[in-house]
């Protein structure tokens, strides 16, 4: 039964300042659309309609944008631009969204911690919205819950990386199996190239169980002096099955302005009709 989805959208945006002083990252557009609306759309069509945001300070323009603006609704009623709204309207309608604030910025992991309350006793999706991932066919969370219903523990999304690209990302150990998803021995929060157990890096998507909140609860800070989901789950694989799922589809680092105007390009060129 997967219906919560979690989105992390505590974090400052530095490597986009001045951009994001008084705007949450996660607000920046490719094109016309928010990265966390992509993110959102995704969870839906993913089947995960309840939607617990975790933010912070200099944050609330996410709010406002899943909520009614019936003044702009009002004055844009009948005229060509109404459709542009119509889609994130209708967006809204179909979720149920919950907010808490994360005081102090300490980590993936203690992001996720702060999730807890709102995620309950429920396995749930989570999504770092600095990651657009982008599929013809099932979005990428979908798929996760796919492999979530095989093998009912957590799940985390995987592609290869380049190898000096190994500090930048989890890093899983883990072996093939017949479906094409790894079963997880190991799991690296941004080892240098040459401790990285593989070249397989995980992607800001993922299903966890409730038993990861207890595991976070005795994590240690580790990379960075942060607490790390990735520490939380190399501990829980020591006794539980955990899944790496390397997904069909495309994934920009919109945490990077490489990234980013990488996925905006790539958009345009959807949008006019070309193959990118
Ligand atoms: C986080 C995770 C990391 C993961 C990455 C994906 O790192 O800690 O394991 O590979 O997201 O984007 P961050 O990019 O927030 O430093």
């Amino acid at each position: 039964m997967l219906k919560k989805c979690l989105f992390l959208a505590g974090g400052y945006g530095t490597r986009f300042l001045p951009a994001t002083k008084a705007m949450p990252k996660e607000m920046l557009p490719i094109l016309d659309k928010p990265l966390i609306q992509y993110g959102v759309e995704e969870a839906v069509q993913a089947g995960l309609h309840e939607i617990g945001f975790v933010t912070g300070r200099g944050k609330r323009a996410i709010e406002d944008h899943f909520d009614s603006n019936f003044e702009l609704e009002n004055r844009i009623k009948g005229t060509s631009r109404e459709e542009a709204l119509q889609t994130l309207e209708e967006l809204i309608d179909t979720c149920t969204i919950a907010y808490t604030r994360q005081g102090e910025i300490l980590g993936t992991g203690h992001a996720v911690l702060c999730g807890r309350l709102l995620m309950g006793h429920e396995p749930f999706g989570v999504v770092l919205a600095d990651d657009l991932c982008l599929n013809e066919g099932l979005g990428v969370l979908a798929q996760l819950v796919e492999v979530y219903r095989k093998y009912e523990c957590c799940v985390v999304a995987v592609e290869q990386v380049a190898v000096e690209l190994t500090n930048k990302y989890g890093i899983i150990d883990g072996v093939e199996q017949e479906d094409g998803t790894y079963l997880v021995n190991e799991l690296v929060e941004k080892p240098e190239p040459e401790n990285a157990p593989s070249r397989l890096g995980i992607v800001g998507r993922y299903i966890l169980v409730p038993k990861i909140f207890d595991e976070l609860e005795r994590t240690e800070p580790g990379y960075g002096g942060e607490i790390q989901l990735t520490d939380a789950l190399n501990a829980l694989a020591r006794t539980d099955r955990i899944v790496a799922c390397a997904f069909d589809g495309i994934r920009f680092d919109c945490g990077s302005i490489e990234g980013f105007v990488e996925a905006t390009n790539y958009c345009l060129q959807k949008r006019q009709g070309h193959q990118p």
